[in-house]
Parts: C-alpha cells; structure tokens; sequence
C-alpha cells in the first residue's frame, strides 16, 4: 500500500511538472493575439499587412523564416536597413519592453496567422537563450 502511494504521488508530481513546464499552444495564442492587439497592431496593421515603405509587412513575411533573428528583433529592438519580401525597409522598431513569455506568446500567434505557418511552438525557454 505504501508503495503504491508513493509511486501516486510521485508520477503526480511528474506530470503536473511536465504540464507546468509548457503554457499550452491554444492559451499561448490566445494571449498572442491581445499582445499582438496591444503592442503590433498600430504599425503593423490589423493583418499584418504593415504600411508600405514605413512598415514592413508580417503576413507572409519572408524575414519570419529566420525564427532567432525574429526573437532578437523583439527582444532587443531593430534599426537599419532590412529587406521583406524583397523591398527594402531602413527604420527602427524599438523593443516594446515584453517579457519572454510574451514574446513566445506573439511569436506564435504571428507565425500561424497571414499565410504564415509552422508547426514549430516557441517557448519562454528559447526566448531566453536569444542573446544580444
Ligand atoms: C512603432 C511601430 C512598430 C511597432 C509598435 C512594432 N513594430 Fe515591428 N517593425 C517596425 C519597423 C519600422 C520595422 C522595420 C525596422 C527596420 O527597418 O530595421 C519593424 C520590423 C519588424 C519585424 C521584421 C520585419 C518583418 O516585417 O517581418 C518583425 C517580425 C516585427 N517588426 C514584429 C513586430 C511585433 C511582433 C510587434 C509587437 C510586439 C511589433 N513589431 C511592433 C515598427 C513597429
């Protein structure tokens, strides 16, 4: 009897770390969505679809391939110029000052929406191995 307790508890204890570790994908781009609302949306439009030559366009954005530089330009901010889909662009963005989970979160609402898709799911985990 003891020992069936212990191996209850202890495999309890496991999952719910497991379970804890990950922020399911559907609450990640739940809360993609209010951050891309909040802190994107007035550049870089309803759809992505940014404003030519001042934003640059997410929706089917060829820059997103590179996932780490992605990461970067969130994390710590870009200036100077970028190409996107082969028109060139030379602004700033600053960093909008989100935390790794957030960035996660956007990260994987933007990557599946405008004719983006992945089947990669970012994690606060990744986010915080991106180094300026
Ligand atoms: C104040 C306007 C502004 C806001 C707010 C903003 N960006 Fe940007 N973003 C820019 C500009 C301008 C560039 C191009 C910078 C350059 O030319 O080097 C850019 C570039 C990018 C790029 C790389 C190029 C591309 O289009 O794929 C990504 C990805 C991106 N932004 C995502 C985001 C996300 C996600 C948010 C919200 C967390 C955000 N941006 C908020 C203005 C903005």
């Amino acid at each position: 009897m003891k020992l069936i307790t212990l191996f209850l508890i202890s495999t309890f204890t496991g999952l719910s770390l497991f379970f804890y570790q990950q922020k399911p994908l559907k609450q990640s781009l739940i809360d993609g969505k209010e951050i891309y609302t909040d802190f994107c949306m007035q550049c870089h439009m309803t759809n992505g679809e940014g404003v030519p030559g001042a934003f640059p366009p997410l929706a089917n954005s060829d820059y997103l391939e590179d996932v780490d530089k992605t990461i970067h330009a969130l994390k710590f901010g870009l200036k100077g110029p970028i190409t996107v889909n082969g028109k060139p662009y030379d602004s700033v963005m600053v960093s909008q000052g989100l935390d790794d989970e957030e960035i996660a979160d956007v990260m994987n609402y933007i990557l599946r929406n405008w004719g983006n898709s992945t089947d990669e799911i970012i994690t606060e985990e990744r986010i915080s191995t991106i180094q300026k």
